[in-house]
């Protein structure tokens, strides 16, 4: 046996226990009503014949020594074949007896007080006896008393009981066929959609990842799985199309350098010429090698990072000081712009100097490059209570909301014109985010009224 169970036979099994013990209840509850109600009628009429023996014993009183009891008493019982009679004396010795019961000599009778009719029942062979047995005054000796009991066949009764259990047996068993069945049936039906949806996925294939479920064809209570299901093809088929525009960007970022490299070369080669000409093209060359290597060591780092490679190194870092070195380190290019760097607070975290030095110089390169003539760029470094808070801003172009999201993609540069300039490949803020995400932070935009602003947030120190 394959220990994955079968829904549809769970389904069946459920549906057939659950029928069965319905109607088993039912057959009980109706059966028990069935069977106290017998007993009632029989009570009662054994209730009626006790009265009658008890009148007929006391018409023997006023008489005195009149018709003895036993004659007395076949006469009341003339034709009563059904009924069986015991009467016994104080001694326990039998005044009169008639019918084939026998009864048993037992505790219910010998034990029935006064006036109280006890009831009783046994077997006797084939047939079961019900029995009431009570204590009358006896006529014939004064203080003393008679035991009489009374009994009827309920043969009848305990047969028609018998053929009951076993007509709600046969129906039960049936039930439970015929629910199963159904519970098969509907099992096969309700689980015929997820088979169509299972068909419909294995279609699906790396060039068809536009391909989406029919939400509206499958029942309500597969909606989710199919709605769910959707969502993951599109974000896999977003996935997918980052992952091939991501290969075709860096095919093209690399080919533009290299072509360059070439013709450089061939031209270079094209005619004899002095060293100091060679000189000079191997410099520019290795300008141009650098920072392909550059390039190639940022990617390696993003896809370090995608991998969850990228693991900061620990340690309390004063922001305000990493800050104050990088200003120092982009003073020259400020003040060619007439751009002033300005900071304000301080703040320490728990991080990797190396790593955070590098977002932050990204963030800080941007802003120079970016910033007008003779504007401000500030850094503002506070604690909040999602924890320390970096701001970058610089006075420039507002940007448009749309494209702010896209900053941090790899290879995104908002201004197509700039494109295989001199200038970054457009890795330098996917690399600051994968820095922040991996120290377990996040890094925001916003661009309004002439300030961009990137705002970063890590866990403090
Ligand atoms: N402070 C800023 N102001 C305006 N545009 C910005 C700013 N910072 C980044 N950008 C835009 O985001 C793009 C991506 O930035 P980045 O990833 O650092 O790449 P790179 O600096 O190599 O161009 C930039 O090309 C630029 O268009
Ligand atoms: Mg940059």
């Amino acid at each position: 046996m394959s220990r994955r169970s079968s829904l549809t036979a769970r389904l069946t099994l459920l549906f057939a226990t659950a029928s069965s013990l319905v109607l088993l209840a039912l057959g009980l509850v109706i059966g028990s009503a069935m069977e106290r109600h017998f007993e009632e009628q029989d009570i009662d009429t054994l209730g009626g014949k006790l009265e009658l023996i008890s009148h007929a014993i006391d018409q023997l009183r006023g008489t005195g020594e009149g018709t003895p009891l036993p004659q007395a008493l076949a006469q009341a019982f003339v034709g009563h074949h059904e009924l069986a009679i015991l009467v016994l004396d104080a001694d326990r010795q039998t005044v009169f007896s008639a019918g084939d019961a026998r009864f048993p000599v037992m505790a219910p009778i010998a034990s029935t007080a006064e006036a109280t009719a006890t009831p009783f029942v046994w077997s006797q062979g084939e047939t079961q006896y019900r029995a009431l047995a009570t204590r009358i005054a006896d006529p014939a000796h004064p203080g003393q008393q008679l035991i009489v009991a009374v009994a009827i066949d309920i043969a009848h009764h305990t047969q028609f009981m018998a053929s009951f259990s076993r007509t709600l047996w046969l129906f039960m068993l049936g039930a439970a066929l015929v629910s199963g069945l159904l519970g098969w049936f509907a099992a096969r039906r309700g689980l015929a959609s997820l088979q169509q949806v299972a068909r419909q996925t294995a279609t699906v294939t790396a060039n068809k990842l536009d391909f989406r479920l029919a939400e509206d064809t499958v029942p309500t209570e597969l909606s989710e799985l199919v709605r769910s299901l959707n969502d993951m093809l599109a974000r896999l088929e977003d996935a997918f199309q980052r992952l091939s525009d991501f290969s075709s960007d860096l095919a093209h970022e690399l080919r533009t350098p290299i072509s360059n490299l070439m013709t450089q070369t061939h031209v270079a080669l094209s005619r004899a010429r002095d060293a100091e000409d060679y000189r000079d093209i191997l410099a520019s060359n290795a300008e141009e090698f650098e920072r392909m290597a550059r390039m190639v060591s940022d990617m390696l780092f993003l896809a370090k990072s995608d991998n969850g490679l990228v693991i900061p190194n620990r340690q309390v870092v004063d922001l305000g000081a990493e800050v104050a070195a990088l200003f120092e380190f982009y003073d020259a290019l400020a003040e060619d712009k007439g751009v002033t760097l300005t900071q304000d607070g301080a703040v320490s975290v728990s991080g990797d100097p190396l790593m955070l030095r590098r977002a932050l110089s990204n963030l800080l390169s941007n802003a120079v490059r970016h910033a007008s003539a003779d504007s401000l760029v500030r850094v503002r470094l506070d604690e909040t209570a999602d924890g320390a808070r970096i701001r970058v801003e610089n006075h420039g172009e507002t940007l448009p909301a749309e494209t702010l999201p896209r900053f941090f993609e790899r290879f995104y540069r908002a201004d197509p014109s700039r494109h295989h300039t001199s200038e970054g490949a457009g890795l330098g803020l996917a690399i600051t985010r994968s820095i922040i995400v991996a120290h377990g932070g996040s890094i925001a935009v916003e661009s309004r009224d002439g300030v961009t602003a990137f705002e970063i947030t890590l866990p403090c120190a």
